[in-house]
């Protein structure tokens, strides 16, 4: 079977969060099971594009609304991922250095799209699957069965993950010139409540609709950020797969961020050396539980509540606990963070950026991950403290929910709490210094954490009944 995975994000290529690491690491775990999985994206200007060797695959050219573009299609020479990647230049749209954030995303993305659905329209044979990745790519399978130089793909099975229903893509409808000339009866498969909607039109216009755990798919029918009633609708085509991780790049045994490696065998002793190296970069101290927060500094993460859970944990265990954080995102929580690492010096510190191999050594040093997030379609963070032996101490939503289970139930390894609130947060941090104190019970969490198999491998199988469903 030939899939296409079409995304704005692929890591090594380009990472702003969780889409990036699936996008890197499904399609190599399809391709082992014997499938050609392949991924197109924008050729941002990142380091990888410059420290990789191309060929060019293609060059053609098409419009968006008046203005006439090329693009030229580059494919990465020595298959390095594990599959084939194909870049999409566009000049003066997508050579940029950051993959999001600029006033012309929706032209960017669209242009992007527009140039994915032209360069397949020129291949000699027809893909089995096109699957789009959240609102960046989802008015492609519109653009396939609507747009009338593009219909004749609309044989082509399409399958939509969304790994995040919050961001939607909307655009008004004076940016509708933009979509190559379309069957205008079917706007209602381009609108939501008086907007172009990208991701509502994949969700209308896919074969099939996944999305990255179980429990989220059920959320979104109550909470999607405007699309409940559609999901709800739709709800006979969606499909919940929880997403694995990528077991060669997170092994703390062989991870080359890692001064020191560690096994399952040797996990008390591995945490303490990756600890003490932490505690030592940022003035803490080994001997306390160490708790840490990596990821976007934005309110689905619940980081708005953080700096003052954070004091009032502080407060409540004497400082006898400490904690760190990595992540950038809102300019007045990072500030908030920023005052936090002078006052509270000794048992607080932050790092306000993006650190990949910080990070890195946080799932391996930290005692405890907190995650008390609004929404979590999966979470990837959680699965790769759970295999470095850090404990999550997590909200009960999305994909969290899915994956830890609460140290008071059966065979429990993890802390869960209900409400995004200083109140649950604090009370969570205090159950976890407790169980810190007792040692054999924290080697008992970390063994049987380290054991959970969270692999591509587990879920590849999941993606490939959902694709031949669509036959
Ligand atoms: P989301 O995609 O919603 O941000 P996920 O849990 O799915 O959340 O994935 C986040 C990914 O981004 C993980 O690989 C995490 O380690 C990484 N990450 C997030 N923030 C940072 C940061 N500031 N520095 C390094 N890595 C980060
Ligand atoms: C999104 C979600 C996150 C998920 C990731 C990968 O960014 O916020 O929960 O893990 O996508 O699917």
């Amino acid at each position: 079977m030939e899939i296409i995975h079409v995304s704005a994000e692929c890591y090594p290529v380009a990472k702003a969060g969780g889409l990036g690491d699936v996008v890197g690491a499904l399609p190599k775990y399809q391709c082992k099971a014997g499938d050609i999985a392949k991924v197109v994206m924008p050729m941002y200007r990142t380091k990888f594009l410059y420290d990789n060797e191309w060929e060019v695959d293609f060059k053609g050219s098409s419009n968006l609304g008046n203005w006439h573009f090329d693009y030229t299609v580059i494919k990465e020479k020595t298959n390095k991922l594990g599959f084939d990647l194909y870049l999409i230049d566009i000049n003066g749209l997508l050579d940029r250095q950051k993959i999001y954030g600029y006033n012309d995303d929706a032209e960017r993305f669209t242009a992007f799209q527009i140039a994915v659905v032209n360069w397949l329209s020129n291949w000699e044979h027809r893909p089995d699957i096109v699957h789009c990745h959240d609102h960046h790519t989802a008015l492609i399978p519109f653009m396939m069965q609507f747009c009338y130089d593009y219909q004749f793909l609309g044989s082509i099975p399409t399958v939509l993950t969304i790994h995040n229903g919050q961001y939607q893509g909307w655009m008004g409808w004076d940016k509708s010139i933009f979509i190559p000339r379309w069957d205008l009866w079917k706007r209602g498969m381009l609108d939501w409540e008086g907007n172009i909607n990208p991701l509502a039109s994949g969700v209308k216009c896919a074969g099939k609709v996944t999305t990255v755990s179980m429990s989220y798919l059920d959320e979104l029918r109550v909470n999607a950020n405007g699309l409940e009633k559609l999901f709800e609708y739709e709800r006979g085509k969606c499909v919940g797969i929880l997403n694995g991780i990528d077991n060669e790049v997170w092994d703390p045994q062989t991870d080359p961020y890692l001064e020191h490696h560690f096994d399952i065998q040797n996990v008390t002793v591995g945490k303490q050396k990756n600890k003490a190296a932490l505690c030592a970069r940022f003035g803490l101290n080994p001997e306390k539980p160490l708790f840490a927060f990596i990821g976007r500094l934005v309110g689905e993460k619940a980081a708005d509540v953080l700096p003052d859970a954070i004091r009032t944990a502080i407060h409540h265990t004497q400082g006898n606990a400490s904690f760190l954080i990595l992540g950038s995102g809102e300019t007045a929580v990072e500030w908030e963070f920023q005052q936090m690492t002078g006052i509270h010096s000794g048992v607080f510190n932050a790092v306000i950026g993006y650190d990949e191999k910080l990070s890195h050594h946080i799932y391996a040093g930290a005692d405890f991950l907190l995650m008390p997030s609004r929404v979590e379609p999966c979470g990837l963070n959680q699965m790769y403290a759970m295999r470095y032996g850090t404990v999550p101490v997590v909200r009960s939503t999305g994909g969290l929910k899915d994956t830890v289970v609460d140290m008071g139930d059966f065979e429990g390894f993890g802390i869960r709490f209900d409400h995004a609130s200083i109140a649950d947060i604090d009370y969570s941090v205090g159950r976890a210094v407790s169980v810190y104190q007792d040692k054999t019970h924290m080697e008992w969490m970390r063994k049987h954490m380290m054991q959970i198999d969270h692999s591509w491998e587990r879920t590849v199988d999941e993606y490939k009944a959902v694709y031949q469903s669509l036959k």
